[in-house]
């Protein structure tokens, strides 16, 4: 959010009180959000009463019990099967009935009358993701999502042979296909940094963990997710750029959670690359994403930028060489590729600035506040060792929650049971949950001689002193929506515990 936004939402709250109409307030906003909340009867009278709305932060009294009542009205937004109560948001998200509304008048347009391409100018699109993203418009491009952000982003880097590109243990598969591929392309090597992630872990831990790891002079790129999928722990973007900066590093984040989930001011963190999913947690179409290249000295990150090859692009007049010329906009260029299917690019504007309208502090607050709920009342029922990531360090939790319902450490490790609790707990709870350390083929596993320290469904972590490997226990992974209430997660947490026991006690 940036201090326009802020202004914006001040001013709005300052309305609101002091009985200005909500459509003089509307007024403020762009047409699409504006209409987009219109469309929402119920949901735009709660907002209304609601005297603590546009507020960046959690309001002062803001237990969980107040922010509760104001995000069911936000659920009823949301067509998601009542039935099934929805804890995979880190897979995909679900778009709100008016974004979806808008968004198939849309696809509906240009089935009409295809000719325009673009309903929206994707410079439009773009500058609303900027706003909402705390980025400038010339450093935001048009993704597919995080896969083809991070593609893009890491095959576009200066590579020269020799150079080291340094990763966590907990990298998606896909983006640790891009970093294969790119390793053997141009001589590159992976080395790889362990993640604490004992329920009493640091972010001092994790960075320092990743420190020891730098080979001055060879390592060229860090590259991390800022919230990994495995075991849905932050790894402190902020943090990370600090470190890069002092050895000289370029940094490129995985952010596939990040967006939707955490306030997400991208200038002020100081990473040099983002890759961000619109269709997870920010609720926009599948397929849509977003990609961030700094583009200017921000005072957390001044150092030049960085050499960079486009390597998907239709513009013609761009350098070459990787340099970038005073004005260049990077982020309209990297967002020219054919036609695109302009009604998903619009929502993901649309969707990001609703977002913005129901404040961005407010939904993180209420997604993490939800999540220590989870993790407080799993502790209640399966004890304190049944959290597989860090639980005291607000710097390191998000809205993934990584558990096991199991006691015993052979049933923690057992592959075939834990595939048969996720298969119970869809089958006879309707709840989706996530399970596994990643692919069979992470970074530690076969070929490497490693990987015979490993066992299926384990997360192929390494030490984060002595980098030996060091499998984990399996972790189940559910994500704490903004649809949720606590009732859901005590429903959810009851499932858990019925369908452990019933496979404990065969
Ligand atoms: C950490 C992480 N990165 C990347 C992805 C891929 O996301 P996308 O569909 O945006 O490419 C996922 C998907 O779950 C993920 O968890």
């Amino acid at each position: 959010m940036d201090n326009d936004g802020s202004e914006k939402k001040i001013l709005a709250v300052k309305d609101a009180h002091e009985g200005i109409t909500r459509r003089g307030f509307l007024g403020t906003l762009s047409t699409g959000v504006a209409a987009t909340i219109l469309m929402m009867p119920t949901f735009s009278s709660a907002l209304s009463k609601d005297k603590t709305w546009g507020s960046p932060v959690r309001p002062p009294d803001g237990s969980l019990s107040t922010e509760e009542t104001f995000f069911a009205e936000f659920a009823k937004t949301f067509t998601i099967d009542p039935r099934d109560r929805y804890f995979a948001a880190a897979q995909k998200g679900s778009m709100p009935t008016p974004i979806m509304k808008r968004y198939k008048d849309g696809l509906d347009q240009v089935a009409r009358d295809p000719f325009p391409v673009y309903l929206e100018p994707s410079a439009e699109t773009r500058e609303k993701i900027a706003r909402c993203y705390g980025a400038n418009t010339d450093e935001i491009a048009i993704a597919r999502n995080t896969t083809d952000a991070v593609a893009m982003i890491l095959s576009g880097i200066d590579w020269k042979p020799g150079d080291e590109l340094l990763t966590s243990t907990m990298e998606y598969p896909n983006c640790v296909a891009t970093m294969l591929r790119v390793a053997t392309r141009f001589g590159v090597t992976i080395r790889e940094f362990g993640v604490p992630m004992h329920p009493s872990a640091t972010a001092e831990e994790v960075i320092e963990s990743a420190r020891r790891q730098i080979k001055p002079g060879k390592t060229k790129v860090i590259f991390f997710s800022a919230i990994t999928q495995s075991n849905g722990q932050k790894i402190p973007p902020r943090r990370m750029a600090k470190l890069a900066q002092q050895y000289g590093l370029i940094t490129v984040v995985d952010g596939a959670h990040y967006g939707g989930m955490f306030d997400p001011k991208l200038n002020d963190i100081g990473v040099d690359f983002w890759g961000i999913s619109g269709h997870k947690w920010q609720c926009g179409p599948g397929g849509t994403g977003i990609l961030y290249a700094r583009n200017g000295h921000h005072s957390p990150n001044p150092a030049p930028l960085p050499r960079f090859h486009l390597v998907r692009s239709g513009q013609l007049d761009t350098p070459l060489d990787g340099s970038r010329p005073t004005g260049f906009d990077i982020g309209n260029a990297l967002s020219i590729y054919g036609f695109p299917e302009s009604a998903d690019w619009r929502a993901l504007g649309d969707v990001c600035e609703l977002w913005d309208v129901i404040g961005r502090g407010r939904i993180q607050n209420y997604i993490l506040a939800l999540a220590d709920y989870l993790r407080q009342r799993l502790i209640a029922r399966f004890g304190d060792g049944c959290l597989l990531q860090p639980t005291k360090d607000p710097e390191l939790k998000s809205g993934i929650v990584a558990f096991t319902p199991f006691v015993d450490q052979s049933q923690r490790r057992d592959f075939k049971l834990a595939v048969t609790f996720q298969d119970r707990m869809l089958k006879e709870h309707l709840f989706h949950v996530g399970m596994g350390g990643l692919d069979s083929r992470g970074l530690t596993r076969a070929p490497s001689l490693e990987a015979t320290a490993l066992f299926s469904g384990c997360i192929p972590n390494r030490n984060s002193v002595t980098n030996a490997p060091e499998p984990t226990d399996i972790p189940f992974r559910a994500s704490t929506g903004v649809w949720l209430t606590r009732r859901d997660i005590n429903v959810f947490v009851d499932a858990c515990e019925e369908t452990a026991k019933k496979l404990v006690m065969r």
